[in-house]
């Protein structure tokens, strides 16, 4: 017997050895989408992200200098920019975050030989070069294509620098800070798309009372000015104020009644909100690695109070603001886990997983079933931190599954919400009940219809049935996400272990039936 032979008679007793995993039976869920009752416009904003100066966040993650072995333009890398253009992503928020209150942004301008070293006192005492400021910013956001959100120093700064600033980024007219800006080499302002006014004015930016926050509010409201003559108007730079980190609604009672009542000196666009997904409570424990099937189950029931704490905070808006003018803003949200073993503490550092991916979609969908009020969202972080879109080591580039979902909910951007009904269902571990199954419809600007399903149950596929009556589908195709567990990770070495791959489906009779894995998410096009 040759070795060929006797490898094939191997692998097929081998066939007959390896014991089977049980079959397990997919269970039906029944949806039904009604197109003729369409609700909120789902803002593109919500798929907005957060690039801080913290950790490998910018230095490495977006900047590697002009002089790198790295692929790059202008100092930005090229393959980041490149993944990134992919997502449309919407805005980015810099630089902070806790730094944004620590930030003096005349550090960051003008030759990079003459820039002060400064210490990055918010995240690890590291020396930070101040070579990534706010021309290599407004570049980056240029190259991916998006609209910048810059955050202003309230804590340690003054009304007068955050003025300075915005007049150096936005002014037309020849001040001595728009030709700062000329020399710097962008003659043309910069457009500023949203402010916002200080980072968690109650801890980190300054540890204020809500009486006194607001009267900060109110005072760089008034005097820091967006200049670029495109921004006046109905097209006007949205100003957001901080709001609340914790269900309590005491902060957020407090600036909504009196912005009810503002006058001329004064306003602003948006509320901002942060949470994050710890799973147990702070300082943050839950591994991003090697976990099981338990802390996935507390990491998506913890995910899921995100409805409660927006309704929460709508509940007081809605009294002080009917037509909801201010949106609220969660401008800080995500999965915070353990730091990675042999990583900076300070530069928050974590692996992105199957889990997270899904933590993801039930986070976007939730966004968009408040569409009406939540019209701004800014996962943290983009790079290198915390729940990630890319993580980079050196000359490397890897997508993380988190990634993958906001490539998959590009459709959704500015799309209209779309009712869809179905029974959640439950899915049981150890005292703790999660749905089976979350459901979000929407209909574009062309008029396709996009359905997104995310299947919660770790070990049973579902057989998705959906009725089309009345809508004229004939198929439908797009992609699902999912991997062997729900700790899968991408890596540098295995970088494609955790990627979408097409799925289709026809209707039969009015029905369209589809089957999706275990622990995965869905998106397909409607095709009519
Ligand atoms: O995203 C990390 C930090 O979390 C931000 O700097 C701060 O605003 C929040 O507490």
């Amino acid at each position: 017997m040759n070795a060929r032979a006797f490898r094939s008679i191997l692998r097929i007793s081998l066939l007959f050895l390896v014991p089977t995993a049980p079959l397990l039976t997919a269970q039906t869920v029944h949806l039904s989408i009604d197109a003729s009752k369409p609700g909120a416009t789902i803002n593109r904003n919500i798929f907005g992200q957060f690039a801080e100066n913290l950790g490998h966040g910018l230095y490495g993650g977006i900047w590697v200098g002009p002089n790198s072995s790295i692929p790059n333009t202008r100092g930005i890398r090229n393959d980041v920019v490149q993944a990134l253009r992919a997502l449309k992503v919407p805005d980015v928020r810099w630089p902070g975050g806790c730094f944004a209150d620590e930030y003096h942004w005349r550090n960051g301008v003008g030759p990079a030989a003459q820039r002060p070293a400064t210490l990055n006192s918010a995240w690890g005492n590291v020396v930070d070069t101040n070579a990534f400021g706010t021309n290599e910013f407004m570049d980056f956001i240029h190259q991916i294509g998006s609209e910048a959100y810059i955050s202003v120093n309230v804590g340690s700064g003054t009304p007068h620098e955050a003025a300075d600033w915005l007049e150096y980024m936005t002014a037309a007219a020849p001040t001595t800070l728009a030709k700062q800006r000329a020399a710097n080499g962008h003659p043309e302002p910069y457009k500023v798309g949203m402010m916002g006014i200080g980072n968690e004015s109650w801890s980190c930016g300054g540890d204020m009372t809500a009486d006194y926050y607001l009267s900060q509010l109110k005072i760089y409201s008034r005097f820091v000015h967006n200049d670029n003559p495109s921004q006046q108007g109905a097209n006007h730079m949205l100003e957001i104020a901080v709001g609340p980190g914790t269900p309590e609604t005491a902060w957020t009672e407090t600036i909504m009644k009196a912005w009810q009542h503002h006058d001329w000196s004064w306003n602003i666009d948006g509320l901002s909100l942060h949470s994050y997904t710890v799973g147990s409570g702070w300082p943050p424990s839950m591994p991003s690695t090697n976990f099981g099937v338990d802390d996935y189950f507390k990491m998506l029931k913890s995910t899921l109070s995100m409805d409660d704490f927006l309704r929460q905070q709508e509940a007081v808006m809605d009294r002080y603001d009917p037509q909801k003018k201010v949106a609220l803003v969660v401008d800080e949200w995500g999965a915070w886990l353990a730091p990675l073993p042999g990583t900076n503490k300070a530069f928050l550092v974590q692996q992105n997983s199957l889990r997270d991916a899904i933590l993801a979609s039930l986070n976007l969908n939730i966004f968009a079933r408040h569409a009406d009020r939540v019209r701004m969202a800014n996962i943290a972080q983009m790079i290198n931190v915390l729940q990630a879109m890319i993580l980079t080591d050196k000359e490397k580039m890897i997508l993380t599954p988190t990634y993958y979902v906001y490539k998959m909910y590009v459709p959704f951007q500015d799309a209209t919400f779309v009712p869809v009904d179905f029974d959640p269902g439950t899915v049981h571990r150890d005292g703790v009940t999660l749905p089976r199954v979350d459901a979000l419809c929407a209909r574009d600007a062309s008029g396709k219809l996009w359905l997104e399903i995310t299947n919660l149950d770790p070990e049973k596929p579902l057989d998705i049935n959906l009725d089309t009556a009345d809508m004229n589908i004939k198929s439908a195709k797009g992609q699902t996400l999912t991997a062997p567990a729900v700790d899968s990770v991408n890596t540098f070495t295995a970088p494609n272990s955790v990627m979408p791959k097409p799925i289709s489906a026809s209707v039969n009779g009015g029905r369209l039936t589809l089957t999706v894995e275990p622990k995965s998410v869905t998106v397909i096009a409607l095709e009519q």
